[in-house]
């Protein structure tokens, strides 16, 4: 039984475990003590021991890569970290048939990101409207220094508004800010902004005499992007989309497609759905870039109802001689700041895609989100899911079932183009161990 402990965070990385073990079913076992997950060099682990409160260990998720993503002609080996089975697999699938089809076309169309501080103020409205254009001096002057650097990159502070909410709830306005970040996703730059203007606020004397003052509720960046825009598209011609499933005539095929494509667009249980495949490859890049992937996927999940009705993200033209499938993303995200600089694995693999800016790491997050999803729907409108999915869960189940290297290839041979199942695959172990 857990007990109330209020000095948790004092004790270091070591003595966080023995309570652990003492307090719960943890076993003071090597395994226990999560040793084998660190990282081999003392300075690589460091790293992870100072990035969050309370840390006892890492937690592996797999990393693979799609070997190549064609986005406006570059090539590009594209890291996922994921733990699910068919990521991978299907992303490289998608990817590899574009490739020879001209690949992904992408387009980023604004990268602007806002924050808001919300306050209260109880005078007339009309009177901070009419002082307001004085005021976005003010405020503009108070950032100066805060924004400085982010100036010189070409980033910075674009646009102040005042935003009267009084009638949606008593007394209420936003001060809205936009920025521009560079290659940074922003989040600290914002909010220490938005905290500077909550202060000017509170002291500038035509908002605040007598018991009429600015009274703040809270400052904080909006996770919400829709003005950070990345658009990418696949296209070719009709009569070229035979290679994914030979028994349909391209035209079939693209039909069927666009009848998936219309069904995620009008029913929110199929979107849902549709969207997740999208963030299969978009979140699995992110996390391998140490971006947040939290945040773009609140940010994906309401752009899909910008217009009062949750939907698919992608949309279809479908002419008799052209297919052409896009995605519209808003997506947040940097290159610098955050663990980028930090975690020792990011390093490596902004490398490996000989290091993006945050406008390509936006292009190839989309194309990888779109790679992952016409896999998923070339396959559910053919074959079904599950053939390719449990091809990859089969891995997964012989490492469950600890299964002998003679027993794999066994294993593997039989289930060979049938579909895999738990049960199947150990009722098959079963017998080949009764053989002997
Ligand atoms: C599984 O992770 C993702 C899919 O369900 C996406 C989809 O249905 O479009 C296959």
């Amino acid at each position: 039984m857990t007990t109330q402990f209020a000095g948790f965070s004092k004790l270091n990385r070591l003595q966080r475990i023995n309570y652990i073990v003492k307090n719960s079913s943890l076993t003071a076992d090597k395994e226990g003590s999560f040793d084998d997950y660190c990282a081999p060099g003392k300075e690589q682990q460091a790293s992870f021991n100072d990035m969050i409160e309370n840390y006892i260990g890492n937690f592996p998720i797999p990393m693979g890569i799609v070997p190549h993503i064609l986005i406006n002609g570059e090539s590009f080996m594209v890291p996922f970290v994921t733990e699910e089975s068919s990521v991978v697999a299907a992303a490289s699938k998608a990817a590899k048939y574009w490739s020879t089809k001209g690949g992904f076309r992408a387009v980023v169309e604004s990268m602007t990101k806002k924050g808001q501080v919300h306050f209260t103020w109880k005078e007339h409205p009309d009177r901070i409207r009419k002082l307001f254009p004085g005021i976005i001096q003010k405020l503009f002057l108070a950032t100066r220094e805060l924004t400085e650097k982010m100036r010189q990159r070409g980033g910075g502070i674009t646009e102040i508004q005042l935003l009267d909410k009084t009638s949606e709830l008593p007394d209420y306005y936003q001060i809205d800010v936009s920025f521009e970040t560079a290659e940074a996703m922003g989040a600290n730059f914002i909010n220490s902004c938005l905290e500077t203007i909550a202060a000017v606020l509170q002291q500038l004397p035509e908002l605040n005499s007598g018991d009429n003052r600015v009274a703040i509720i809270m400052s904080i960046l909006s996770n919400y992007t829709p003005d950070c825009i990345v658009r990418c598209y696949v296209e070719c011609p009709v009569k070229n989309l035979t290679e994914w499933h030979k028994e349909l005539t391209g035209y079939a095929f693209a039909t069927k497609f666009k009848q998936a494509v219309d069904i995620a667009n009008l029913d929110i249980s199929r979107a849902v759905t549709h969207n997740k495949g999208i963030l299969n490859g978009v979140d699995a890049l992110l996390l391998a870039t140490g971006n947040d992937w939290r945040a773009t996927a609140a940010s994906v999940h309401a752009y899909a109802s910008k217009d009062g009705r949750y939907r698919g993200l992608t949309t279809i033209q479908l002419t008799e001689e052209t297919f052409r499938y896009e995605l519209e993303l808003p997506l947040a995200v940097g290159t610098v700041g955050g663990i980028t600089q930090i975690h020792p694995v990011v390093q490596k693999t902004m490398a490996i895609m000989n290091y993006p800016d945050a406008r390509k790491l936006m292009m190839i997050a989309a194309a990888s989100g779109l790679a992952n999803n016409f896999s998923a729907i070339a396959s559910l409108i053919t074959t079904g899911i599950q053939e390719g999915h449990m091809k990859m869960h089969l891995f997964n189940i012989l490492n469950q079932l600890h299964v002998s290297h003679t027993e794999r290839e066994r294993v593997i041979s039989q289930f060979n183009g049938t579909t895999v199942s738990y049960a199947a695959v150990e009722d098959f172990i079963t017998q080949i161990r009764g053989e002997r």
